[in-house]
């Protein structure tokens, strides 16, 4: 079957999908994006991506490419014309094809752009035995709670991660506290096992997965605190993971070749794991 891909207005083959080459996004990389999980062929937390969605379209002056009821028939259509099960939706809005010039344009319409893939097999060494990350200076700039396709400092920091032979780069802050990953955002549990992420400042995305584990965390009542950590601090805590759309919740066990707490996942991670899964309707 072949691949559908949905360009401003037509489903059109994957193959022949294609923007203009004066499209903001490609010049100016000026707009936002979402990646949204499908389970068992549903949209997973569409709600919070979507207002994710319009709080970046806010942020960036651009209009929505179309009511939310239309871009719901749309995100569904792309599913089913893929006959996705598990996998992604990636959409993209940017803010249109003008000629180049870095002020807004005139009168620019936002191109809409969905696509939608099967999961790739997730490796279960990766929840089994824990992955590893490296930290690194965080480069990027100071709206990283905005989903722009803007990831270059993203591209680099996942590439170092991929050429240290682990699975994420944690960004580092000035001040030595860890922003989020490259696509993942950062957790620890301490010593007293309080779970602790940075809140949901500028320096980090506001995860769908990282508010859905946050919900998890209140109802069954873990103790948990938002506010930023050290690298210092992640390498000497109990536990620590990862969270995003595409990895659920991964157990860190090593960070910068040493290893978090004996080395292995532990226990509220693998909690925390197991209910957002449950959450996700994702069969353990
Ligand atoms: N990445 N932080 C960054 C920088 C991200 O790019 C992402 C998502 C997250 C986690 O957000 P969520 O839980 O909503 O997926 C945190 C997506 C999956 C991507 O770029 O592919």
């Amino acid at each position: 079957m072949s691949r559908i891909a949905y360009v401003s207005g037509a489903y059109v083959p994957h193959r022949q999908a294609a923007v203009h080459i004066e499209d903001r996004g490609y010049q100016f990389a000026d707009g936002v994006y979402e990646v949204i999980a499908v389970r068992g062929g549903k949209l997973l937390d569409e709600e919070p991506h979507l207002q994710r969605l319009h709080r970046s379209l806010n942020e960036l002056r651009i209009p929505a490419p179309m009511g939310d009821a239309a871009l719901r028939i749309v995100l569904r259509e792309i599913v089913r014309r893929n006959n996705i099960n598990a996998g992604i939706v990636y959409l993209q809005v940017t803010r249109g094809v003008a000629p180049r010039d870095h002020a807004f344009p005139k009168s620019a319409k936002p191109t809409l752009v969905v696509t939608s893939r099967a999961n790739r097999r997730p490796d279960p060494r990766h929840w089994e035995g824990g992955i590893g990350v490296i930290t690194i200076s965080d480069i990027r700039w100071k709206r990283c709670d905005i989903k722009s396709i803007a990831l270059v400092s993203n591209v680099l920091g996942k590439q170092q991660a991929r050429e240290a032979g682990v699975f994420e780069a944690w960004q580092v802050d000035s001040d030595g506290r860890i922003t989020e990953g490259t696509s993942t955002n950062a957790w620890i549990v301490t010593g007293d096992l309080t779970v602790v992420t940075r809140a949901a400042d500028c320096a980090i995305l506001n995860g769908v997965t990282r508010l859905a584990v946050l919900d998890i965390i209140t109802r069954e009542g873990y103790r948990f605190d938002e506010r930023p950590f050290t690298v210092e601090e992640a390498k000497a805590a109990r536990e620590a993971f990862l969270t995003s759309t595409t990895s659920d919740v991964l157990p860190v066990t090593r960070i910068d070749g040493a290893p978090v707490g004996d080395g292995n996942p532990g226990p509220l991670s693998r909690q925390l794991r197991a209910a957002y899964l449950a959450h996700a309707a994702i069969p353990t």
